[in-house]
C-alpha cells in the first residue's frame, strides 16, 4: 500500500484537514459493527473511549476499564475500520504510576489493539513526562483537557471548566503540543475557551462540549445515535433513536413468536433445500 492512501488514516490527516480549514469529524466505537458504519460514512478518526464501560457496561464512571477490556474493544474496532486512523484510550492506572507503564500500556494499543494512536488525559508534570516517553517510543498521543472524567474522583463531579480558567487551559494545551501530542480533546468548556485554547496551539483541537470553534467534534456514538435514553446534556444533539428502534424491534419479534407467525415458511428448511415462500 503506498503511503499517499493510508494517509486517511494516520494522524497526518488530522492536520492535513486543519491545514486545509476543513472541520474533523469523530466518534467513540467500542465494536466491529459500528466501526465499519462509521468508517463508511467517512469519519475521520475512532476513539476507542474508555467511556466504553459507561455506554456498554452501564458503569457509572470510566474507571473501572481496564487495558484488557480497551484492547480488545480496539481489535474489534481494528477489524471494523481498516482504513480509518484509531485512537486506543488509556484506562485510569494504566499511565499514571510511570513511565514504564504508560510506555508498556501504549504499547499493547498498537501491537495487540491495532491503534494508530493513544489519548490520555491531563497536563500535569507527570503527564508531559509521559508524552515526551510515548512520542519518543514511537507512540502518537492525542491530549485530553478540560472535564477529566477519570480524575472525577477529586474533581468532585463532571463540571463545565468555565472562562476564567482559560489562561490556566492554554498553558496546559501548549504545554501538551511542545511535549508532542499531535491532537488535543477538549472537553466540557464554556464555548471562549474552547475557542481562546484552539486559537493557542498549532495542533488541531476537537470539542465535545466545547463550543463551535474548536477545530473539529466528538461525541460518544451511542449518545449520539439514541441509545443513551435519559442522558441529556446540552452539547448532545442526537441523530437518530436506535434505542426506541430496538424497543420497537423487540416488541415485534416477540408477538410473532407469541402468536406463531414468526418463524414463517421463509424461515424454515425444506427437504428439497428449496425457498418454500
Ligand atoms: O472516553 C471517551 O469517550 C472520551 C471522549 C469523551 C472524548 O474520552
Amino acid at each position: 500500500m503506498l503511503v499517499e492512501e493510508r494517509r486517511g488514516g494516520t494522524i497526518l490527516h488530522l492536520r492535513d484537514l486543519k491545514k486545509r480549514g476543513e472541520r474533523i469529524v469523530a466518534l467513540t466505537a467500542y465494536d466491529c459493527p459500528t466501526a465499519r458504519a462509521e468508517e463508511e460514512a467517512g469519519v475521520d478518526f475512532i476513539l476507542v473511549g474508555d467511556s466504553m464501560v459507561m455506554a456498554v457496561m452501564g458503569e457509572d464512571t470510566t474507571l473501572g476499564a481496564t487495558m484488557d477490556l480497551l484492547v480488545a474493544h480496539t481489535k474489534a474496532v481494528r477489524r471494523g475500520a481498516p482504513g480509518t486512523l484509531t485512537v486506543g484510550d488509556m484506562p485510569f492506572g494504566s499511565y499514571q504510576a510511570s513511565v514504564e507503564d504508560a510506555v508498556r500500556n501504549a504499547s499493547r494499543f498498537l501491537s495487540e489493539g491495532g491503534a494508530d494512536a493513544v489519548k490520555l488525559e491531563g497536563a500535569g508534570p507527570r503527564i508531559l513526562e509521559r508524552v515526551c516517553a510515548l512520542v519518543e517510543s514511537g507512540i502518537p498521543v492525542m491530549g485530553h483537557v478540560g472535564l477529566l472524567p477519570q480524575s472525577v474522583k477529586t474533581t468532585g463531579g463532571y463540571r463545565v471548566t468555565p472562562a476564567s480558567a482559560t489562561d490556566r487551559l492554554v498553558n496546559e494545551a501548549r504545554a501538551l503540543e511542545a511535549a508532542g501530542v499531535f491532537a488535543l480533546v477538549i472537553e466540557s468548556v464554556e464555548e471562549a475557551v474552547g475557542r481562546d485554547v484552539t486559537a493557542s496551539v498549532s495542533i488541531p483541537t476537537i470539542g465535545i462540549g466545547a463550543g463551535r470553534f474548536t477545530d473539529g467534534q466528538i461525541l460518544v456514538a451511542s449518545d449520539m445515535l439514541g441509545l443513551t435514553p435519559g442522558f441529556e446534556p446540552r452539547f448532545l444533539r442526537r441523530y437518530a433513536q436506535l434505542y426506541d428502534a430496538m424497543v420497537g424491534a423487540v416488541r415485534s419479534y416477540a408477538a410473532d413468536v407469541r402468536s406463531g407467525g414468526f418463524p414463517g415458511r421463509g424461515q424454515v428448511y425444506s427437504p428439497t433445500g428449496e425457498d418454500s415462500r
